[in-house]
Formats: C-alpha cells, sequence, structure tokens
C-alpha cells in the first residue's frame, strides 16, 4: 500500500485527488492550516476518526510557510509521493497580496523540495503549476511556450515552476510539473469566475438574488473539469522518469460565453442581470488561454472524459441543489450566508 502527502487536500484539487488515491488503495496524508472555523467541508465525507482501524486519511495541522515543521512532517510519514497543491490560488487577491503570494506560492515549493532534500527520504513530487505563468503568450500554449507572466500570482508559480527543474537536475529528485489549465466543478471556491456564475444565476433563478457583477468578460479560458485533471497528477508520478506535462481540454470560451450558457440552461437573459464592476478587472490580465496538450495524451495516455458543456450542466444543477436549500431555510425563517463573491 503506498503513501502519499497531499498539501492543499482542503481545495478542491485536493478533495478529488484524495478520492482517487483511497480508491487506488493509498493511505493519504494532508496538510491542513488551523482556522477558526471548520475549512474541511471539501473532504468530510472522506475522513474517519483516527481511532478507527480503517481510517486512511490522516490530517497534519501546518503552514507551508513553515519549514521546519515541513521537515519533520515529511521525515515522520515518509510519503512514496507528495502532491504539492497549496498555494495563495486566486490571481486578482495576488495583486492585493502579492508578498504573501510570493512566500506561499513561490517559496512553499522550495520549502517542500528542501524538506525532501535534507531528510533524504526517497519520494516523488509533483507541483501544481498553472496555465496562468504563459500569461501574455500567446495561444495555443505548450510545454514549448516561453511564460510571460502577468501577476504576482504568475510570478510565483515560474519560480516554483524552475525551482522544481533545479532540484530534478540538481539532486535527481523525481519531480514533475502539471501545467495545468483552467479546471472547474461543483467544488470550486466560490471567488473563481465559473462558480460564482453558477452560484449567482441559480439564486437569481429562485429570486434570492438580483444581480451579478462581474469584471472583463472578454478573456478567454480552457476550462476542464477537476476530476479529470488529478487523474493527470497522479498518471505524472507513475512514469518511469520525472517530466513536465500541458494538462488543458483544448477549447477556449470567453466569460461572456460562459455567462451566456449558464443563464440560456436556466432559460433567462444575462444582460438583465450581469453588470461590470471594475472592483474585478486586474491591472494585467491574461487574455487567452488554450492548451495543447498532445504530450501528456501521448505519453500519460491521459484522456479528458467530461466536456465544457458537461461541465457546465453539473456545475449548474449542484448549484441549483444548494440554492434550493438555501431557499428552503429562508423561507422558513432562517438566516443563510448570503455573501457575494
Ligand atoms: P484552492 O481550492 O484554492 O485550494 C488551495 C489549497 O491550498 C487549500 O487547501 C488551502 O487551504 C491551501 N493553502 C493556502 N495557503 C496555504 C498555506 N499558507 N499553507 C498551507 N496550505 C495552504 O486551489 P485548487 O483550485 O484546488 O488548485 C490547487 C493547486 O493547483 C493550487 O496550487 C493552484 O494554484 C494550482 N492550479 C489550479 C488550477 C485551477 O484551475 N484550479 C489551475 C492550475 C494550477 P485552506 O482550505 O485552508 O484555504
Ligand atoms: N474571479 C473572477 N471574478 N474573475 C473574473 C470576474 C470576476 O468577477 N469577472 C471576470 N473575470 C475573469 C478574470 O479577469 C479572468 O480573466 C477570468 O475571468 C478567470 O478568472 P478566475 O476564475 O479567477 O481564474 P484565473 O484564470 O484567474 O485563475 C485560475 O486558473 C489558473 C490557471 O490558469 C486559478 O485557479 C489559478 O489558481 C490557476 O492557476
Amino acid at each position: 500500500m503506498k503513501t502519499a502527502f497531499i498539501t492543499g487536500i482542503t481545495g478542491q484539487d485536493g478533495s478529488y485527488l484524495a478520492e482517487l488515491l483511497l480508491d487506488k488503495g493509498y493511505t493519504v496524508h494532508g496538510l491542513i492550516r488551523r482556522a477558526s472555523t471548520f475549512n474541511t467541508d471539501r473532504i468530510d465525507h472522506l475522513y474517519r476518526d483516527f481511532h478507527d482501524p480503517e481510517a486512511r486519511v490522516y490530517l497534519h495541522y501546518g503552514d507551508l510557510s513553515v519549514s521546519g515543521q515541513l521537515t519533520d512532517l515529511l521525515h515522520g510519514i515518509k510519503p512514496d509521493e507528495i502532491y504539492h497543491l497549496g498555494a495563495q490560488s486566486h490571481v486578482r487577491v495576488s495583486f492585493d497580496m502579492p508578498e504573501y503570494t510570493g512566500d506561499i506560492t513561490g517559496l512553499g515549493t522550495l520549502r517542500l523540495l528542501e524538506a525532501i532534500r535534507r531528510t533524504g527520504i526517497k519520494t516523488r513530487f509533483y507541483q501544481a503549476s498553472s496555465s496562468e505563468m504563459f500569461g501574455a503568450a500567446p495561444p495555443p500554449q505548450s510545454e514549448r511556450t516561453p511564460f510571460q507572466p502577468q501577476s504576482p500570482y504568475a510570478a510565483a508559480k515560474v519560480y516554483a515552476y524552475y525551482i522544481v527543474k533545479n532540484y530534478r537536475e540538481a539532486y535527481n529528485l523525481f519531480a514533475c510539473n502539471g501545467i495545468l489549465f483552467n479546471h472547474e466543478s461543483p467544488r470550486r471556491g466560490e471567488t473563481f469566475v465559473t462558480r460564482k456564475i453558477t452560484r449567482a444565476a441559480t439564486r437569481i433563478m429562485l429570486g434570492m438574488q438580483e444581480k451579478l457583477y462581474l469584471g472583463n468578460m472578454e478573456a478567454k479560458r480552457d476550462w476542464g473539469f477537476a476530476g479529470d485533471y488529478v487523474e493527470a497528477q497522479w498518471l505524472m508520478l507513475q512514469q518511469d522518469s520525472p517530466d513536465d506535462f500541458v494538462i488543458a481540454l483544448g477549447e477556449t470560451h470567453s466569460v461572456r460565453e460562459f455567462v451566456e450558457k449558464v443563464f440560456q440552461k436556466l432559460d433567462m437573459d444575462y444582460k438583465e442581470h450581469v453588470e461590470i464592476d471594475p472592483k474585478y478587472f486586474r491591472p494585467t490580465e491574461v487574455d487567452v488561454l488554450l492548451g495543447d496538450s498532445s504530450k501528456a495524451r501521448k505519453i500519460l495516455g491521459w484522456n479528458p472524459k467530461v466536456s465544457f458543456d458537461r461541465l457546465v450542466d453539473m456545475m449548474i444543477k449542484a448549484d441549483m441543489e444548494l440554492a434550493k436549500k438555501e431557499k428552503t431555510l429562508l423561507d422558513a425563517g432562517h438566516n443563510i450566508n448570503g455573501r457575494i463573491a
């Protein structure tokens, strides 16, 4: 039985990856942050009390800013595979918190690599690199496209990408960069644009919200399903030698197209509900992302199963159920969390 260590296990990808690894018989250790509220919603269904002999998920408090503790954890767990998904992952927020983003999203990767080197454990390392690193580079983007980062987040990910390559070459580590294009799901954080749209549209439909405020609707993204993308992460660590791979569906759509599609599927006209708020524009934008993942499809045999259209349906369905639950509570006189992303 293999053992994996996941940073970012409480995030969208971490939860899907934990499910995948448990299905494959792994024992899964995850890094979680202490918070004053519960932050394990996405993995609660996987967790069993550690006194239970059947338990295969173990959670450890820690933070990517603290290197000594990461070293101790890796020394104790000695995982066969490390999936480093933890990051300050929001591009717009990275302009508000550039130093923090550099520390966690950039140096966090170095801290883990150093922990591997210092402990001398034999392990395989996955780095969650991002299509955001391509930035202003014209589409389609592949492993050969030079990076032109357009945000503090992207610059931090570029640092992490190169430090992974350097440790692979300098210390012969089995370390891979998965350069993943945008991937979404019903578990997507509510401040990312797709989820913000499906949450708002379903609430609008049930009369619980009037307007949806967005920023740049002309930006284009190559959106796929997170469940398909974590499979690629696992595949990268099962190869004979470490390498870097672009993972993408290979089609691009604008934010406007996404909104239009969602509202159309709910028989509504987005123009009656959507307004632009400059607050959501970024100082520098990534205009078009469109991935060429032919290398991963050929070498890893990676084959995404969920189309763009099915992804949209999946997200609408889940958010409609959530909105209905909220409405039931509201109608019964209860307070619900009325935050708007
Ligand atoms: P996400 O939902 O935002 O999850 C981020 C995870 O990182 C959460 O578990 C979060 O913990 C954890 N984290 C944040 N700061 C931390 C810190 N200081 N110490 C320890 N853990 C910390 O992100 P995601 O969408 O699953 O993405 C996973 C990774 O892939 C990220 O590195 C992201 O940058 C990268 N990526 C994502 C995409 C995409 O489209 N989703 C594409 C390319 C690359 P809390 O739950 O406590 O906040
Ligand atoms: N979040 C957000 N909110 N984005 C908006 C909004 C809005 O109200 N209105 C327009 N957008 C546009 C953004 O300007 C961007 O061009 C696009 O929608 C997508 O934004 P996000 O969903 O926030 O994702 P992202 O592309 O910036 O970053 C995501 O994908 C990267 C991979 O390319 C994140 O998951 C990153 O962590 C990931 O690396």
